[in-house]
């Protein structure tokens, strides 16, 4: 059961299917901020194989050990830790449900851009918190994008918006009935081939 309706999983796969020309059985996939597996679960059925995985939590990383779809699995509580991958070598680096205040901090983009190899894609996911720390996050994150593009890391592919991120908890317990999700933005980026 999916209480909170946490659909950007789904959506964000969507998304990088819609953009992604790469044969998905040859892609070497780093599922960042990976939970339980949900991500890796999703990528499988289109025809994914390779994946490694890092999360700050050795349960959830227990969680997605049970899938068996992992190749490696990593601890690292991002931010605080160096991004445990290798460098360049990654066709598609996802982040999912972990870019928002109190998770992983806006500096482990470039350690995403870091790890994927040259051409290699970078798809993200925003919880688009409606809040003073959500506002600050998200223009934190896309002056950071864009930097990254103004120094010639890599390009941007396209940005999508979603208006079904999650139930916002704020929002459904003060009975908004119209628009009781949480909105999100979802990014795709490609690493320069220099
Ligand atoms: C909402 S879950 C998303 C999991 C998975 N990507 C998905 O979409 O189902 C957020 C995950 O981010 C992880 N996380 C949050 N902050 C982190 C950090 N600073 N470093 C590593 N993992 C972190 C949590 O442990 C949790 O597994």
């Amino acid at each position: 059961m999916n209480i909170l309706e946490y659909r950007i999983p789904h959506q964000t796969v969507d998304f990088l299917l819609e953009n992604f020309s790469g044969r998905p059985e040859e892609v070497q996939v780093l599922d960042v901020a990976c939970g339980s597996g949900w991500v890796a679960n999703l990528m499988v059925e289109l025809g994914f194989k390779h994946f490694v995985g890092v999360d700050g939590s050795q349960g959830m990383l227990d969680q997605a050990a049970k899938t068996g779809l992992y190749k490696e699995l990593k601890l690292a509580l991002l931010g605080t830790e160096p991004l445990p991958a290798r460098t360049g070598v990654f066709d598609v680096v996802m982040i999912v449900g972990a870019l928002r205040p109190g998770f992983v901090p806006v500096s482990v983009i470039r350690e995403l851009c870091l790890a994927a190899k040259p051409g290699g894609y970078v798809c993200m996911s925003r919880n688009g918190l409606e809040s003073e720390s959500g506002n600050e996050y998200k223009v934190s994150l896309e002056a950071e994008l864009q930097l990254m593009e103004e120094e010639g890391l890599w390009s941007h592919v396209t940005t999508k918006e979603t208006d079904r991120y999650m139930i916002d908890m704020y929002k459904y317990c003060d009975g908004v009935q119209s628009d009781k999700y949480s909105h999100g933005t979802m990014y795709l980026y490609r690493k320069a081939r220099q």
